[in-house]
């Protein structure tokens, strides 16, 4: 069943205040008759007390009667047999006491009672009576009992006043209270219909809403949660946003940088279908078309790689080994074009300088640093140079190539990024993809690296690589 969360909290609300207001009414009703009952008692054993002190003297006896006739108050006593002793002209059967009542009586206690009787019209009434044991002055043996009796009607009289002033009063409260339900109600509720309504607004893409709340309750609570996810939405949001944006420009940078060499191709493939290309150039054109091809390949695989790494799917193997060996094979590997550019390779590393970190990727990440060196410098001094410093292995390759301005440093890591396009013209690189690898895998490795560059006079790259953690052995 629906039941609108308006009405769940009015008849929550009201249910609670006519509980209460009902307990209490019928509390007070109980106990203003059990206090109207226990006053009429003591009043009934105060006048026999006064009688029992009075001697039960016989003039004084209908004297008292007469007195509290008006009352409706009932003088009578008894003797130590339960004969009745006064008044002797009664009419009225002497009461029933049981055995027990006598015995207590004899032991000195007070009695009091209430019982239903008809009075002489045939009504039903209901009388308080008390009775008071006395005892003979010379022998203090047990002497016989007075009984007071008053009829006690009068209390539910008064009872039905108080129940009908109390039926007013609870009729008023009741509209008191369903008014103060209503507002609480409507007061809740608003709160929860506010946050419905931005819940709504979220939905149709308005991600800067923002409710205001004190710290008063859960509803705040969940005011302020509700604000959190909002936040923590436009972040996701915006962050897909972006992703979408790489996304896109990815693949018109790999677009626009296959277009070049594939161009190439083609233009050689329809010069040789046309044989419009001379004999003595065919071989040359066949060796142009392989490097084109070559760099197709290298493009989609270090393109690939770069996406691996930076998404955190390889794994690396790290170990320790020597730094020299390393530094010794990159400058072989690239020696040849190094003095094609007639630059020199010099290598300054002691035998004893250890890394820890993976030998493939530091090798890659020394490749392409030593390689964009040789690239950039001609005629020039490539060096490569190693040391642990506080523990840390630092490696630098400096050049005194071409160089970098300040926007190109700080561009370079970026992918694709080509700092002019007349530089790409050469053996190697092209593909503006190093760098941004390198920056990745030193990322990866919680190496450093850092870079000094002025245009003409040179560049120079520091890495630093951690020492190996002591307590863990990979
Ligand atoms: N030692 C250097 N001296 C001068 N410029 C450099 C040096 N190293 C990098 N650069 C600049 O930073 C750019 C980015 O280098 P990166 O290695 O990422 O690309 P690339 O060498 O052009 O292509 P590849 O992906 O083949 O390495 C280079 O194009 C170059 O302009
Ligand atoms: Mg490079």
């Amino acid at each position: 069943m629906r039941l609108p969360y308006f009405y769940q909290q009015v008849l929550g609300f009201l249910s609670v205040i006519l509980v209460l207001l009902l307990i209490t009414g019928l509390s007070l009703l109980r106990f203003s008759r059990t206090s109207a009952l226990n006053d009429t008692e003591e009043t009934l054993f105060a006048y026999g007390e006064a009688l029992v002190e009075g001697n039960l003297k016989l003039e004084q006896l209908n004297y008292a009667q007469d007195l509290l006739d008006n009352q409706g108050i009932d003088l009578a006593i008894f003797d130590n047999e339960g004969e009745r002793v006064y008044p002797l002209e009664s009419t009225q059967p002497a009461p029933y006491l049981s055995e027990e009542s006598k015995e207590q009586l004899r032991r000195g206690q007070r009695l009091s009672l209430t019982i239903q009787e008809q009075d002489l019209h045939g009504n039903e009434r209901e009388t308080a009576l008390v009775y008071l044991p006395f005892f003979s002055q010379e022998t203090s043996a047990y002497a016989g009992y007075v009984a007071v009796s008053a009829p006690v009607s009068w209390i539910d009289e008064e009872m039905q006043d108080l129940q009908s002033n109390l039926l007013y009063a609870f009729l008023f409260s009741s509209l008191g209270a369903l008014v103060i339900s209503l507002v609480f109600a409507s007061y809740q509720v608003n709160r929860v219909n506010q946050l419905r309504k931005a819940a709504h607004q979220v939905t149709s893409g308005n991600f800067d809403i923002r409710l205001d709340h004190k710290e008063r309750d859960e509803v705040d609570d969940l005011i302020e949660d509700f604000n959190t996810m909002v936040a923590a939405l436009k972040d996701y949001n915006q962050e897909v946003a972006r992703q979408e944006e790489r996304r896109k420009d990815f693949m018109a940078d790999a677009a626009h940088e296959m277009r070049t060499p594939l161009t190439t191709i083609n233009g050689l493939l329809e010069g040789l279908e046309y044989d419009v290309i001379p004999e003595e150039q065919k071989h040359r054109s066949i060796k142009l078309m392989q490097k084109e091809t070559r760099r197709l390949i290298r493009l989609v695989n270090e393109n690939l790689d770069y996406e691996n790494i930076r998404s955190n799917r390889i794994v690396l193997n790290k170990q320790e080994f020597q730094v020299k060996e390393v530094v010794e094979s990159v400058t072989e590997q690239l020696r040849e074009s190094a003095e094609e550019s007639h630059n020199r390779l010099q290598v300054d590393v002691e035998e004893d300088v250890m890394v820890y970190a993976d030998y493939d990727r530091f090798t890659q990440i020394l490749v392409n640093l030593v390689r964009n060196a040789v690239q950039f410098t001609e005629n020039g001094l490539i060096q490569v140079h190693a040391h642990v410093e506080e523990g840390n292995t630092v490696v630098t390759v400096s050049d005194n190539g071409i160089g970098m301005t300040e926007e190109q440093k700080t561009n370079m890591w970026e992918r694709y990024y080509k700092a002019d396009l007349s530089r790409t013209n050469k053996k190697y690189g092209e593909s503006g993809l190093g760098m941004a690898i390198v920056q990745q895998l030193v990322r990866l490795h919680g190496a450093s690296i850092h870079v000094d560059s002025k245009p003409n006079e040179g560049t120079s790259f520091t890495l630093t690589f951690p020492h190996q953690p002591l307590d863990t052995e990979e």
